[in-house]
């Protein structure tokens, strides 16, 4: 078993005693960091420096060094799988992802190969190969990959979508073809995920961004399913250690028991849903991870401090909780604000592990 330095992130999830609340920001390396639009600027665009391991762990590592962060997560996206299959993955300036060859119809979906994780995707094994080798044991590495539900948004509108109709229109129409698309996306994340844990990745986390768009019974059979296809599929233990698994759903608040009985170890939680009332339903069963809303990043400090003070209390006394934002940091926040927020749940949370 490789030594861990800093193993807070990796107890609170599996609900083990700590010294104070591990924390870590979604999307912690991104555009608020001038250091991380530098390294974007030397890599020419963001699918070239997700492929380049060496720049790839640069940006990984910029915010543990402004921060005192309890784990690092592994600088890629969630469209990488897709991209992968072939369609044709670009990032226009200032407008999100677009696919040129989105999925339209069952001959489609059976054109789509599983990727190999070691030859197609052997890029991002190489970035999780190079960050465990440069964190030299100081905090976890967390690998992650998208929902089936959330790859299949993008891959059936084309691109970002407010409404959803397109892949709507698919599900109430044509329930088999998206069945047949989400059953092949959840294949290909479980060998994704599990090359990450092989390659290095101590805990690995799934993001449904947009499984809370869909009704409670369809959440259940297009989204839940396939993740909990996904949690059954994945290596639980590697280098003498158990690797934890959370399930995130944005938007998700109401089905937290129903993602409990999946078998992960840790739920994330937005900001929409109370931490106190989300501990009470489930945990006994599971971790919680959240659940600060990112937009509190543009509050002066003692601010900042009351929001991590109050979501320290909700949860209250005892292990389980990985404090994080709700959703991804935005892009203009003041690079000194997380310094307050990381530092507040730091010395805020020790009292309740006494
Ligand atoms: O520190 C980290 O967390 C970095 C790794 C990371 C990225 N994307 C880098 C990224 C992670 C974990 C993701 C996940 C991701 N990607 C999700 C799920 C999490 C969430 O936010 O809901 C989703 C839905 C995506 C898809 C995606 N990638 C979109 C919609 C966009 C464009 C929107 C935007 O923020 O620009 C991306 C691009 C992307 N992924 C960027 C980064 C840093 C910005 C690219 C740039 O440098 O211009």
């Amino acid at each position: 078993m490789t030594e861990l330095k800093n193993d807070r992130y990796l107890r609170a999830l599996l609900r083990q005693p700590v010294d104070m609340t591990p924390v870590w920001m979604m999307r912690q390396a991104g555009r608020y960091l001038p250091e991380y639009k530098a390294t974007r600027a030397e890599a020419g665009d963001f699918m070239s420096l997700c492929r380049n391991a060496e720049l790839a762990c640069e940006v990984t590592l910029q915010p543990l060094r402004r921060y005192p962060l309890d784990a690092a997560i592994l600088f890629s996206d969630i469209l990488t799988i897709p991209d992968a299959m072939g369609l044709g993955l670009s990032f226009g300036a200032g407008e999100g992802p677009r696919f040129a060859r989105p999925v339209t119809c069952k001959a489609d979906v059976d054109r789509i190969p599983v990727p190999d994780p070691e030859d197609e995707l052997r890029y991002v094994m190489d970035a999780v190969r190079t960050i465990r080798r440069e964190l030299k044991g100081d905090v976890p590495l967390i690998g992650f990959s998208g929902s089936p539900w959330t790859l299949a948004t993008y891959m059936v509108e084309g691109s970002g979508s407010k409404a959803f109709t397109v892949i709507k229109k698919m599900m109430y129409t044509e329930p088999q073809t998206l069945h047949a698309l989400l059953e092949k996306l959840a294949q290909s994340v479980i060998l994704y995920l599990n090359a990450q844990i092989r390659a290095g990745a101590q805990s690995v986390m799934i993001f449904d961004t947009w499984g809370g768009v869909l009704t409670g019974q369809d959440y259940q059979q297009f989204s839940l399913d396939y993740m909990h296809k996904i949690v059954d599929g994945l290596l639980r233990e590697n280098d003498g250690r158990r690797v934890p698994v959370t399930l995130f759903t944005k938007g998700g608040g109401q089905w937290l028991e129903a993602m409990a009985a999946t078998g992960c170890d840790a739920l994330g939680l937005d900001w929409s849903t109370d931490i106190a009332d989300a501990r009470r339903r489930v945990g006994d069963k599971v971790a919680l991870q959240g659940n600060m809303d990112p937009s509190v990043l543009y509050a002066p400090a003692a601010r900042i401090e009351q929001e991590v003070a109050a979501i320290l209390a909700g949860f209250g006394h005892g292990e389980g909780h990985v404090f994080n934002l709700g959703h991804g940091i935005h892009q203009d926040i003041p690079p000194e604000h997380p310094g307050a927020f990381v530092d507040a749940v730091h010395r805020l949370s020790v009292p309740y592990h006494r």
